[in-house]
């Protein structure tokens, strides 16, 4: 089964064609993705309407590129996907009107897919021996979950956030540290120039379940405020990277340790763009068995995720979601 896919619902434009055998096993024919971060840096965020733009622009040129890398004529394709949700609105609705537009000219069956299942398959790229059940840790700038995953298409929620995201934590921090958006990377990459940090933070909500990152934020504020000698001495600032990324490391691999008391299952997948974090990926090393990781491509947004999931629907026999609905019902309960 050959899938053309489609990814916009934040600041990267990503098309893949992914090709799924006969065991179900994938391969990336080709594939694209397009980081907006250079137009968004001078705003310290996403701004959706640039953003949207940006989709609306790149979706014609990496579409001719992908089918043109791959050397596959868009009648060859088996099934169009494009992520439906969650997602900014304006951002979702262009690649779901030029890959709808795809699907209308060629005459192509084309399904929605959810962002999130999207993370929590994404696993299943370059993980062959990664099997079900297993719990996937979703850590990004907009998600924080943990979700017992016990096949495609059947998920329950363990614990989620009740505020923030572990990403926001990193972003919003490196900005009171002054690094440029967005600053989650730089602030690990300061982190691990150094082992150890004179200063420490807490787990928060111990024995619950759930994530918080607000009151940790409110604990980093401090933290920063009371050593504004980090300003002029590098050893200072890396000692406070430090403290930050472990203390948010601890909290996520706090939570996924309950996560494994409570269910019992080991095979572990984490996933979304904080998986990246390098320090993140040895923690969960040392603590747990069996845990795997997207390759770091894949930990950020991407539409080969998207291909994946809607391959994988497809061939069990689920339905995808209508690419009429720009919020996309959840199927995580
Ligand atoms: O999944 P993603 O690409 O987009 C969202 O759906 O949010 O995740 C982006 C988030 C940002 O908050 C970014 O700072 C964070 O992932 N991130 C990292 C690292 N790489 C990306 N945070 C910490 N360490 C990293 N190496
Ligand atoms: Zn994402």
């Amino acid at each position: 089964m050959k899938i053309l896919s489609f990814e916009t619902s934040c600041d990267e434009t990503s098309i893949a064609l992914l090709e799924l055998d006969d065991d179900l096993n994938p391969t990336i024919v080709a594939e694209e993705i397009l980081s907006q971060t250079k137009t968004h840096v001078e705003y310290g965020g996403v701004v959706p309407e640039l953003a949207a733009r940006e989709h609306m622009q790149n979706l014609p040129l990496l579409y001719d590129k992908v089918l043109n890398d791959s050397k596959v004529e868009i009648e060859e394709i088996d099934l169009l996907s494009v992520t439906a949700g969650p997602g900014l609105k304006g951002c979702l609705l262009m690649g779901l009107s030029f890959a709808q537009a795809i699907s209308t000219v060629n005459n192509k069956e084309i399904v929605g897919v959810n962002h999130i299942e999207g993370h929590i398959l994404a696993g299943l790229l370059n993980n062959k021996e990664l099997s079900f059940p297993y719990l996937a840790l979703v850590v990004s700038g907009g998600h924080t979950e943990i979700v017992q995953v016990n096949s495609v298409g059947d998920y329950k929620v363990l614990s989620r956030t009740t505020d923030d995201a572990a990403g926001e934590a990193f972003d919003k921090s490196a900005h009171l540290l002054g690094f440029s958006y967005p600053g989650g990377p730089q602030l690990a990459n300061l982190a691990d120039t150094v082992s150890s940090s004179e200063f420490s933070l807490p787990i928060v909500m111990k024995g619950n379940v759930n994530f918080s990152f607000s009151g940790l934020k409110t604990a980093i504020s401090l933290l920063i405020k009371k050593n504004e000698n980090f300003k002029s001495d590098e050893n200072i600032k890396a000692s406070l990277c430090f403290a930050i990324q472990d203390s948010i490391v601890a909290n996520l691999i706090t939570k996924l340790d309950m996560a494994v008391k409570n269910t019992g299952i080991e095979n572990i997948l984490i996933t979304g763009g904080v998986s990246a974090n390098q320090y993140l990926r040895n923690k969960a090393k040392d603590r747990f068995k069996n845990v795997y990781f997207p390759d770091k491509l894949h930990c950020m947004d991407n539409a080969a995720m998207i291909a994946l999931t809607a391959g994988l629907r497809k061939a069990n026999g689920l339905e995808g979601y209508s690419t009429k609905d720009v919020f996309c019902r959840n199927p995580i309960k």
